[in-house]
């Protein structure tokens, strides 16, 4: 895997590479996620050896209260994603598991950088330039018309996030990278202003990971509605095998008969395929296309290779949605040793900011 960094040369030091990520919690993860995230993040961290080497991966609550004002998707996000990376091997023992809302320095931390942060720095973010954009095309509505200080200061938010723990490495996506590149900004404005107390973090994004298609043959996301759900809905009446199989068979092919020869390089499910299978089972799976295929088959070629990586993780998912005291008792061990770090680093801040006792009382 070639993982790109946008600050390569900066961590040669004596610093620990301390990797932190976050998801937002607006949606149920499907296999779009599963690939382009969840597995190479959890492969990452349980590929370190390293004790320094701390990885910290959270659900980011508040920025969910940003896009989304539904209550129960909030809560029932929080929880299906907090079991997902659980079952799919994140060990909460070794990373630092947590939730943003359970870590109250990082609010505190983000309106402390939002005294230091310039506006200017806001406008230019690519999230809140494209509803301003919108907004424009239309006539006789008002640029910031539906934009809410959440999502202008979006940015400094995920920045407190980053900051806080000195993160050097963030894996994001793509429509991130910005948002890293802002937090190294306002790290650098705060260290100038005050003192050097928060670390430049790199935005770590990899352009071989699959983005996955859809089955509409668009890009999978939960906006085009066109996604395969990871772990199927959690429905004691439904087998979450069978709804998975059937998502597949959903997925849009043309009309060739079943023995005509077919193009591997334009199919989704070849697409799909190739975040799942070895180069030997890529090889063997493009001959059937060249030698003729029903898209049946090659479908049920694709739902049973997803299927046999995934069913191991199943069970825990659907344990683990059952009882979310469990869940609830993960995440507060890892806001502890969350809370460890951030305590000490808020206290800092404020100090270096001139907030503090006035005297020692005994
Ligand atoms: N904004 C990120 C997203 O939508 C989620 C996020 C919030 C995040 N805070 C972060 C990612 C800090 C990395 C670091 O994908």
């Amino acid at each position: 895997m070639s993982a790109s960094e946008t600050h390569p040369n900066q961590t040669e030091t004596n610093q620990p590479r301390r990797t932190l990520t976050g998801v937002t919690t607006t949606g149920i993860p499907h296999l779009g996620n599963y690939v382009g995230a969840i597995r190479p993040a959890i492969q990452s961290s349980q590929n370190s050896t390293n004790e320094e080497d701390k990885s910290f991966f959270f659900l980011a609550d508040y920025h969910s209260i940003i896009k989304c004002s539904d209550p129960k998707q909030v809560h029932e996000s929080t929880k299906a994603i907090a079991a997902t990376w659980l079952a799919c091997g994140l060990d909460p023992e070794k990373v630092v598991f947590y939730r943003q809302s359970d870590v109250p320095e990082i609010p505190e931390l983000a309106w402390i950088l939002n005294c230091s942060c310039a506006k200017g720095l806001m406008n230019r973010a690519h999230a809140y330039k494209a509803a301003v954009d919108a907004n424009n095309e239309k006539a006789d509505v008002d640029p910031d018309h539906g934009i809410t200080m959440g999502l202008f200061g979006y940015p400094v938010l995920m920045a407190a996030d980053i900051l806080m723990f000195n993160a050097t490495h963030v894996p994001v996506g793509r429509d991130q990278i910005q948002h890293v590149e802002m937090a190294r900004d306002i790290a650098g404005t705060f260290n100038h202003k005050y003192k050097p107390l928060f670390t430049q973090p790199s935005a770590v994004f990899d352009d071989n990971v699959a983005l996955l298609t859809g089955l509409d043959g668009r890009k999978m996301s939960k906006s085009y509605g066109n996604t395969i759900p990871l772990f199927g809905e959690y429905n004691p009446q439904v087998d979450p095998e069978k709804q998975l199989r059937k998502a597949i068979m959903q997925i849009v092919t043309n009309s060739q008969a079943p023995e005509e020869p077919k193009d591997a390089d334009d199919s989704v499910i070849f697409e799909i395929y190739k975040a799942f299978a070895t180069p030997d089972e890529l090889a063997d799976l493009r001959s059937q296309f060249e030698a003729g295929i029903a898209w049946g088959d090659a479908k049920q070629i694709l739902f049973e290779k997803i299927n046999s990586e995934i069913a191991p993780f199943r069970e825990r998912y659907f344990e683990l949605m059952a009882n979310p005291k469990e869940l609830e008792e993960i995440l507060m061990m890892g806001a502890e040793k969350a809370r460890r770090h951030s305590r000490k680093q808020l206290d800092k801040t404020r100090r270096a900011i001139g907030i503090k006792p006035l005297a020692k009382l005994k």
